[in-house]
């Protein structure tokens, strides 16, 4: 435990997650003046991650830093593989840069005192990290009925050794690490849009719609078979609220999705499911398709709340 430090403290939630709340870490880093010699340890969930690992790569040109994720969602995903970043205009991530930290020390015992809607919102990542690379582990995540009766450490150690392995091979996106999109197409669109109403969603349940839409859209493109889709849509419907997609609204979250840092030019970039433990990266999805996978959505998953 090093003998000299100092805490900087930022109000919780994602709407925290911007340049204003840089400024102040930023101001408050260099009130302590501190060199590019000190070590930032991130302690929290995925904002404080991905916000306090760019506020640390960037200062005076970069310090080292540590993650210590105390949330399901970041302890699986968010503190491993070096994206760091914050939002910008809506746009989820949409400043930040490549940086791994020093080390990442995950411990479950964080999970004690985590909301329940927290554990399902980072639960979204382990389904989709079974889906893309490992029909076994899904087989496994797919039989999950009660959330609160899950030994945690069993889930989380496959899980971030998928996302592990995946960042290795591909640590700058140029391929496989794609696959790690799938559902974050439509669902940041979701989570920037939603972000600014009265009922904002948590990252996992955005994405967890937005896996309902991009499966629809990898079945109509001929790839995820139609049982396959149906049973990942059942488990997503039984494990998620409902959230009705607006579809007044359809335009502005394309125009969202066009925003993504993903696409090459005005296509929207998305990543298909081929079939469960298999991805297509590199797909361009049809603005009409995206808005028959709303309705699509909106269908199945309404059908079990009335
Ligand atoms: N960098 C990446 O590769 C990557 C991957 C996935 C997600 N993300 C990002 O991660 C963020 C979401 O992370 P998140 O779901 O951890 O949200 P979060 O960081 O907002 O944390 C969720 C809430 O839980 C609270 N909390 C944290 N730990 C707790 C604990 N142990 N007990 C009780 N409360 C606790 C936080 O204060 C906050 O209110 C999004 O901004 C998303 O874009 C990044």
């Amino acid at each position: 435990m090093p003998q000299n430090f100092e805490t900087i403290r930022i109000p919780a939630g994602e709407q925290h997650k911007n340049i204003r709340t840089c400024e102040s870490i930023w101001s408050q880093m260099m009130n302590l003046n501190l060199s590019r010699r000190a070590l930032c340890i991130n302690l929290g969930g995925g904002v404080i991650g991905d916000m306090g690992g760019f506020c640390a790569s960037t200062f005076k040109r970069g310090m080292d830093f540590i993650q210590i994720p105390t949330t399901l969602l970041a302890q699986v995903d968010a503190s491993i593989g070096g994206k760091l970043g914050i939002d910008f205009r809506q746009v989820k991530n949409s400043i930040g840069v490549f940086r791994n930290p020093q080390m990442v020390v995950v411990n479950p015992i964080f999970l004690n005192t985590l909301p329940a809607s927290e554990i399902r919102s980072g639960f979204a990542e382990i389904i989709k990290h079974s889906l893309i690379m490992d029909a076994e582990e899904w087989s496994r995540v797919k039989e999950i009925t009660n959330l609160e009766a899950v030994d945690w450490p069993d889930f989380i150690v496959p899980s971030l050794n998928i996302k592990q392995s995946v960042v290795e091979q591909d640590p700058f996106e140029k391929g496989l690490r794609k696959a790690l999109n799938f559902g974050h197409t439509i669902g940041h669109a979701i989570e920037g849009y939603a972000l600014e109403t009265d009922h904002p969603l948590l990252h996992g349940e955005a994405i967890a719609i937005g896996m309902v839409c991009e499966g629809y859209l990898s079945h109509i493109n001929g790839l995820l078979g139609e049982r396959e889709l149906m049973v990942v849509v059942d488990f997503i419907k039984n494990t998620y609220d409902y959230w009705p997609i607006p579809i007044e609204v359809a335009d502005e979250l394309i125009a969202l999705m066009k925003n993504d840092k993903k696409n090459r030019g005005a296509e929207i970039n998305c990543s298909y499911l081929k079939e469960i433990g298999r991805v297509a990266v590199d797909q361009t999805a049809d603005t009409d398709q995206i808005i028959q996978s709303f309705h699509f959505y909106n269908e199945m998953v309404r059908e079990s709340f009335v």
